[in-house]
């Protein structure tokens, strides 16, 4: 059945969805899983030694790319490389990459190719990183529309609940903060982005700063040149993100130390957690509610956005799905789906968001006086469908997780040697 796909190239998660165009159903949204975690696969690309990228598996972290997602139109390429050998590739390619890998492992999977693409991208991507991605889709034969990320988020939450009035969106994943307001007919009436705000990746920081402190001495006196506490230290960072995790569910939990002298438990309670971000999350709530005036609802998309104190925070009318993290690419699956059929086809929505605070709507502002900073699609909208060529990829069963198709820009022809891969 023909079906339209989106894309999200988060910095730690790369996930996709799609949208049947035919068939009974409402069509919806259906996040794809992509062998990875939460559904998605990491966003990482690692290069190999036959200049393929393994997608998904850090590996060795000298040859392996991250954070690509959110550095397309940054002058400086990521830089790949060991032992005097240097590759360089710029962000939008290694995104782009993805994107192709993405689309292939979902035609795989649906027998045909999509009908349309769209990546949703970082609501600062300005006409220049927009051009670049573009560039570099169009150079791996992939055909994709760009849609501001709230503004997918947008699609999403409509796609749930009639929209009546502007949409607040507060999103906060891995490393990305971002507050917009979107208007009824898709616009983006304002968005920022935070440079210096923090997410995920910090809110771990802060539960591992919380261990340090408790163990004090214990922690601090290890060898920090002994290969077993680099081993430590590395387990222990996962073990806080997953506390992080279990916080938002339970009120309290604790991050297990494999010291030396024998593992020890260091307990955090969900008080003591919001304490230490609170900060933050009160930064990010004014740097919303400077954007997000007169929106009628707010919705929090991002993993982050889990956090019990975000949606304790924001004002006003608050909305959250059961897996924020796929809002955005659930609502790029979407705005394909229009872009291909149109907005009169569009079904009535129903409600599948869950209301997590209704204050007082007096805390509401005018809309106003913020300019749109180039937020409408920036491709034209395929009307037939389009078609995408076909991609020229090594045999399937062989390559799971492998794919071609960027030539090195840079140096001497990577990982042939020395390193025994
Ligand atoms: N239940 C949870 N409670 C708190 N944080 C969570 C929870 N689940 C996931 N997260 C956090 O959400 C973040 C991942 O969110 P998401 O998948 O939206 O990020 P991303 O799209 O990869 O990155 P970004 O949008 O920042 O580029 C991680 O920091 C993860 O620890
Ligand atoms: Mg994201």
């Amino acid at each position: 059945m023909p079906y339209v796909l989106g894309v999200d190239v988060g910095t730690t998660r790369t996930a996709a969805a799609v949208c049947r165009l035919g068939g009974a159903g409402r069509g919806e949204p259906e996040v794809v899983g992509l062998g990875g975690p939460g559904g998605g696969v990491a966003s990482t690309l690692q290069l190999m030694p036959d200049g393929a990228f393994a997608v998904g598996e850090p590996g060795d972290p000298r040859w392996t790319a991250t954070g690509f997602g959110r550095r397309v139109g940054d002058s400086t390429p990521v830089v790949l490389g060991a032992d005097g050998v240097v590759e360089r590739f710029p962000a939008e390619e290694l995104t782009a990459l993805m994107v192709m890998w993405v689309a292939d492992q979902v035609a795989a999977r649906e027998g045909e190719r999509p009908a349309h693409v769209v990546l949703a991208h970082p609501a600062g991507w300005g006409a220049h990183a927009k051009g670049l991605a573009h560039r570099a889709l169009r150079a791996l034969g992939v055909t994709a529309s760009l849609v501001p990320e709230p503004v997918a988020a947008a699609e999403n939450h409509a796609y749930s609940r009639s929209p009546v009035g502007a949409l607040g969106v507060f999103s906060l994943g891995s490393h990305g903060f971002a507050a917009a307001a979107v208007g009824r007919g898709f616009e983006l009436l304002g968005a920022v982005e935070g440079v210096d705000q923090a997410a995920g990746v910090d809110f771990d920081d802060v539960v591992f700063g919380h261990v340090r402190t408790s163990l004090g001495r214990a922690l601090a006196e290890l060898d920090a040149d002994d290969p077993r506490t680099r081993g430590l230290f590395a387990r222990l960072r996962r073990d806080c993100e997953a506390a992080k995790r279990v916080l938002s569910g339970t009120v309290e939990t604790s991050i297990p130390v494999h010291l030396p002298s024998g593992p020890v438990d260091v307990p955090i309670t969900r008080a003591q957690f919001e304490d230490l971000i609170r900060p933050d999350v009160e930064q990010a709530v004014s740097a919303f509610a400077r954007v997000a005036t007169g929106v009628e609802m707010t919705v929090l998309v991002g993993g982050s956005a889990r956090i019990p104190l975000i949606a304790a925070s924001v004002p006003g009318r608050v909305v959250l799905e059961a897996a924020p993290e796929t809002s955005v690419v659930k609502g790029a699956a979407l705005a394909a789906r229009r872009l291909v059929i149109g907005p009169d086809a569009e079904p009535e929505p129903t409600d599948t968001s869950v209301m997590v605070r209704d204050d007082d709507p007096l805390l509401r502002f005018p809309v106003g006086g913020l300019e749109a900073p180039d937020g409408e699609f920036t491709a034209p909208p395929p009307r037939p469908p389009v078609d995408i060529t076909p991609l020229d990829l090594p045999e399937r069963r062989t390559v799971k997780r492998v794919v071609r198709g960027l030539v090195p820009t840079g140096g001497r022809r990577a990982r042939d040697s020395e390193d025994g891969r």
